[in-house]
């Protein structure tokens, strides 16, 4: 009930006016995003570099609502993959199609997604599709597919898939024929019991299920994350939860798959004593780094995922 109403409020423009008025919500977002500008972030991934945490960066923005504001986008995470080139970090991208186009118009969207591809493979860098709520589904997929069709590899663009969809088993067995690399995780947004599990622990089980699949696919392939680190393996495990990452270990041990055959992801500000463990232990990580003005909706979403994150908030609220 909390949760939807606050996802709700993460697409009200209203609450977003609001929201961001206040000049306490930056302190209690700044915990989840790197910055607002490039540099900010690209200090960030320097320091994650130097523990031996790799990380992808997402210029936050989504819901463009004309050409130009989907092109000034498009601009922008160019504009990151150029400052990821010039600073040697070990980070790719991570990008929302609704940011450049996505429910606007397909030409423009897949037009502005090829020329973030052109530059990431002339960098040999790489892109990962977030996945977002259902009405873009089938969308994102079809985009994705469009750019293998005129050429481009997994080892360029990779896709995200959401264990809180009955879709995700089908839709992660079928790319995988093509060696699609995935960020598996559980899923951010309200959506209606007729395309998702509504119990926590389906979730959690088809996340592990999924996992097994992504393993075994990883295995069979013989992929493995590239040298410099910054194209990821198949399967990119992406979850804060202590039993998701356990299990995805130990399956991972009894198939005797290598640990460069996958990957833990997490968001920037969670659990940074698992990331450390993990990356202590051997495994690679890699970060999420958001950053930038438009952090309004992806904050809303990190406080529905965790009541104790409102009551933070809230606190901020009352003190300001
Ligand atoms: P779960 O929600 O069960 O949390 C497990 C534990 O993690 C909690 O007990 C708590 O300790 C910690 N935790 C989780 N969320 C927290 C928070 N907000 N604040 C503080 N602690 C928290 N979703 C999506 O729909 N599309 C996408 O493209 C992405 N991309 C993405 C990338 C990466 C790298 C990650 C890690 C996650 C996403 N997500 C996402 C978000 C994802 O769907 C999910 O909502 C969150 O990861 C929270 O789920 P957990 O798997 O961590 O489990």
């Amino acid at each position: 009930m909390l949760r939807s109403f606050l996802i709700y409020l993460s697409q009200a423009g209203w609450a977003q006016k609001m929201v961001t008025g206040w000049s306490f919500a930056w302190n209690v977002a700044s915990r989840f995003i790197a910055g607002e500008s490039t540099e900010e972030a690209i200090n960030v991934v320097k320091e994650l570099n130097a523990k031996g945490i790799n990380a992808t960066l997402d210029h936050l923005g989504e819901h463009t609502s004309t050409a130009d504001e989907a092109a000034e986008s498009t601009d922008e995470i160019l504009a990151i993959l150029d400052a990821i080139q010039e600073s040697g970090v070990r980070a790719g991208v991570s990008i929302k199609l609704t940011q450049i186009g996505m429910g606007l118009d397909t030409g423009i969207c897949q037009g502005n997604l090829r020329r973030i591809l052109d530059r990431a493979k002339e960098y040999k860098n790489f892109v990962r599709i977030d996945i977002e709520d259902t009405p873009y589904t089938d969308m994102t997929i079809a985009a994705y597919n469009a750019m293998l069709e005129i050429g481009f590899t997994p080892e360029t663009v990779g896709m995200a898939v959401q264990s809180y969809l009955f879709r995700a088993e089908d839709d992660v067995k079928k790319m995988l024929e093509n060696g699609t690399t995935f960020r598996l995780i559980k899923g951010a947004y309200k959506e209606p019991p007729e395309v998702a599990f509504p119990k926590k622990a389906d979730v959690d089980a088809n996340f592990d299920l999924l996992t097994k699949i992504l393993m075994d696919a990883s295995l069979e392939q013989g992929s493995t994350i590239s040298e410099d680190q910054r194209v990821p393996p198949i399967p990119a495990i992406a979850t804060q939860d202590d039993k998701r990452v356990e299990f995805a270990k130990q399956y991972a041990q009894k198939i005797g798959l290598d640990r460069n055959a996958f990957e833990f992801q997490m968001l920037h500000g969670i659990r940074r004593d698992l990331q450390m463990q993990l990356n202590e232990e051997g495994y690679k990580v890699r970060v999420y780094v958001p950053f930038g003005t438009q952090w309004y909706p992806y904050f809303m979403r990190r406080l529905a995922e965790r009541p104790a994150n409102l009551w933070f908030f809230m606190s901020n609220f009352f003190k300001k």
